[in-house]
């Protein structure tokens, strides 16, 4: 029998103008699991959290994860997990991405390392797709390798690593309101009016520029989305108030973080971070909304191997 303890980060997915191909990966929050391969067949999920999580393995993000590397590597096993900590499901943080990272991770460290990166990426996307209804990598693909990541293309998987700049300070607010990623996507539309598509790729070209040269102004200039935040900020109580308020205290940039109701901020001083945390509890606080906030910088970590 072999056992691992492995760990993959929270992430912020679409860092505004890049629905489905950007997304970066946050130090300290994020999932553990434990897992043991032994000779034999089926899964075995158990959660040792107070995150409640679904009693049936083929509702659980894991299972297909574990199946696909399975059936890319040509293995048979048993495999137990034991969920050891969980990010609440539906924050926006990349909930099911940290939670198929690890198993993909986990999968490949108790194999010998057969898949690459890009292979363990495949096998997370599938835990993404029971999740959301839909094959993306944009959590996934940084909670497995860290640092910010565009998907340059999914046919086939081409992933780049981008630049972290070193002022480059993330605040996050989970407000606790429930919105599924399903749902998130199911009311996009199907369609992206040429004008919008036009202010959508410029500003990725114009994110990734202030990425290479460090540029923060830029980089927050060209945070902005015009393909999903429309439809989706109806979910987030007082967005557009909460956004001039966090951008007239001197953030970059505010967006939501993936399908929401997360929404972070970008700012190039810490204590600019913090009065942004600030006045993200003062506005869900008003609303009678409880809320968590993170300051965090980028990490360049992904998924590891923890001491058992
Ligand atoms: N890119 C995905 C979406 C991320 O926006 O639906 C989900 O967290």
């Amino acid at each position: 029998m072999k056992k691992v303890r492995v760990f993959a980060p929270a992430s912020i997915a679409n860092l505004g103008c890049g629905f489905d191909i950007m997304g970066l990966a946050l130090d300290e929050v994020g999932d553990i699991l434990e897992m043991t391969a032994e000779e034999g067949d089926g899964i075995t999920i158990t959660n040792l959290t107070d995150v409640p999580l679904p009693d049936d393995i083929e509702e659980n993000v894991i299972t297909p994860v574990i199946r696909k590397f399975l059936e890319m590597t040509g293995q048979k096993a048993k495999i137990d997990v034991r969920v050891c900590q969980k990010i609440y499901p539906g924050s926006g943080i990349g909930s099911s991405a940290a939670s198929s990272a690890a198993a993909a991770y986990g999968m490949n460290e108790l194999f010998d390392c057969p898949l690459s990166d890009e292979e363990m990426v495949v096998c997370a996307m599938e835990g993404e797709n029971l999740a959301s209804g839909g094959y993306h990598a944009d959590n996934a693909a940084p909670a497995l390798l860290g640092g910010i990541i565009l998907i340059r293309g999914y046919e086939p998987l081409d992933i780049i690593q981008l630049p972290i700049p070193g002022n480059f300070y993330c605040t996050v607010v989970h407000p606790k309101i429930m919105v599924s990623t399903k749902e998130a996507r199911k009311i996009l539309p199907k369609a992206v009016p040429m004008h919008d598509a036009i202010s959508q790729w410029g500003n990725v070209g114009g994110l990734i520029a202030g990425l290479y040269s460090g540029n923060i102004g830029l980089v927050g200039r060209a945070m902005r989305d015009s393909v999903a935040e429309p439809y989706r900020k109806q979910f987030i109580p007082g967005f557009d108030e909460l956004r001039e308020k966090i951008l007239a205290s001197g953030s970059m940039a505010m967006n939501i973080s993936g399908s929401g109701p997360s929404v972070f901020s970008l700012s190039d001083k810490r204590e600019t971070a913090h009065r942004a945390g600030e006045i993200m509890k003062e506005h869900f606080d008003s609303r009678g909304i409880k809320c968590e906030v993170y300051v965090v910088k980028v990490t360049n970590k992904g998924a590891k191997l923890l001491a058992q």
